[in-house]
């Protein structure tokens, strides 16, 4: 048995490779740091789904197919009115996703193409989602989507209802691409696992984001922020790192099962952190993450992972917290999608067994015998 199933192989895939030895990603056999420098989350998820980069006639469709399908229908939009304010926007996003499917002309098609339209669909509307959820709990209106920006812009404009930074919308449009597909990271793994059983796509991206959530998973990047703000100031981060340490905590950020390089992602949004902090005049949560870095790899041979300095670019962004992994999820959908039509493609069920470790024969004591 291989706890955690590490060192396993459980699928093939031509969608996304880790070499992480060297601390390389490829979406589609293409280095992210090309994709980062030179594409848009629209281009990323089409070479996801259709395997290769569209040409300009095919990137412009597929964009405008993004930009009209970004509305949410108004039952989910009054389904998210009704629920209670404090709800987290993960569980939101997860139980407003589900309900999308009863919505969808497409339901209870499975084939190929109709899987390609729920797709569209889900990824052209989760931020509407995010966006909706966060203006509804601040007892605000939401905004609707803006066909003339595009996925990261709009994604901006729906929380603030003004016209996004173009150089913040660039910004989270580099996130975006940088989250986009992992291998069969868990969450992935999770969509796999329920489209295996030829359950619907709509399921399957439920599944994902209910284990995209954790913070071992997608949920570390908020866990980091609050660990930034916790420490506060530069010169209190050795002796916070030291006690965690000490304590055997983990430290958010660091760690990952397949890199034993740093994570090529965290490099970019190191960047991107360093670039923001510069550009705002404040510098602190770069800083903090600098010296947190230092004193951990000091300490154990740890990569740094994704979601080390996501926190810092999306807090200094001015994005609320706890929309951090929801927009690791907005991103994400575009690699879980490519992996159920892959696993629709060529299925078979994934299932695992367990190794039995209770006893046995153990007789069953009727109630009034039991103490
Ligand atoms: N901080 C401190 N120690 C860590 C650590 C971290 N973030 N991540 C791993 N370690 C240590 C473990 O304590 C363990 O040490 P031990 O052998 O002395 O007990 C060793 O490294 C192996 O860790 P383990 O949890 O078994 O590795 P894993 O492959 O099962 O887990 C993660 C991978 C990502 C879940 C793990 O590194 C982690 O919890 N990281 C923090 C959460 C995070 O950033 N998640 C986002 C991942 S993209």
């Amino acid at each position: 048995m291989s706890k955690g199933l590490e060192g396993v192989v459980a699928a093939s895939t031509a969608i996304s490779c880790i070499d992480g030895q060297n601390g390389r990603l490829f979406y589609r056999g293409i280095d992210i740091n090309e994709l980062a420098d030179h594409s848009s989350f629209e281009e990323t998820t089409a070479l996801l789904w259709y395997g290769k980069l569209p040409n300009a006639q095919q990137l412009e469709s597929f964009e405008r197919k993004f930009q009209s399908n970004r509305q949410i229908p108004n039952e989910v939009l009054a389904m998210l009115m009704a629920m209670p304010r404090k709800t987290a926007p993960m569980e939101v996003l997860r139980t407003a996703v589900s309900a999308l499917s009863a919505y969808d002309p497409d339901d209870l098609d499975n084939s190929l193409e109709a899987n390609v339209h729920k797709s569209i669909r889900l990824t052209a509307s989760m931020p509407t989602i995010v966006a909706a959820w966060h203006r509804i709990r601040n007892d605000l209106w939401p905004i609707p989507p803006e066909t003339s920006l595009n996925h990261a812009g709009n994604f901006l404009y729906m929380l603030t209802g003004k016209e996004p930074d173009p150089k913040a919308a660039h910004i989270l449009d580099t996130c975006l691409i940088l989250h986009a597909d992992h291998g069969l990271n868990a969450s992935t793994f999770s969509s796999r696992i329920t489209a295996s059983t030829l359950s619907d796509l709509h399921s399957a991206i439920v599944s994902a984001i209910g284990t995209l959530k954790g913070p071992l998973h997608g949920g570390a990047n908020e866990q980091v922020m609050r660990m930034l703000l916790e420490i506060g100031d530069p010169d209190r981060a050795d002796q916070y790192i030291r006690g965690a340490l000490a304590g055997k905590k983990k430290i958010m950020g660091f760690g990952h099962r397949v890199y034993k390089a740093d994570d090529p992602r965290a490099a970019w949004l190191q960047r991107l952190s360093r670039d923001l902090a510069d550009a705002s005049g404040n510098r602190v949560w770069f800083e903090i993450s600098e010296r947190v870095r230092t004193l951990v790899q000091d300490a154990k041979p740890l990569p740094v992972n994704v979601d080390f300095y996501s926190a810092s670019v999306y807090y200094t962004l001015g994005i609320p917290i706890d929309l951090f992994t929801p927009i690791f999820a907005v991103s994400r959908v575009s690699g879980w999608t490519a992996h159920v039509y892959e696993q629709y493609s060529d299925n078979r069920l994934i299932r695992p067994e367990s190794e039995y470790i209770g006893p046995m024969d153990v007789r069953y004591t009727p109630l009034a015998e039991r103490k």
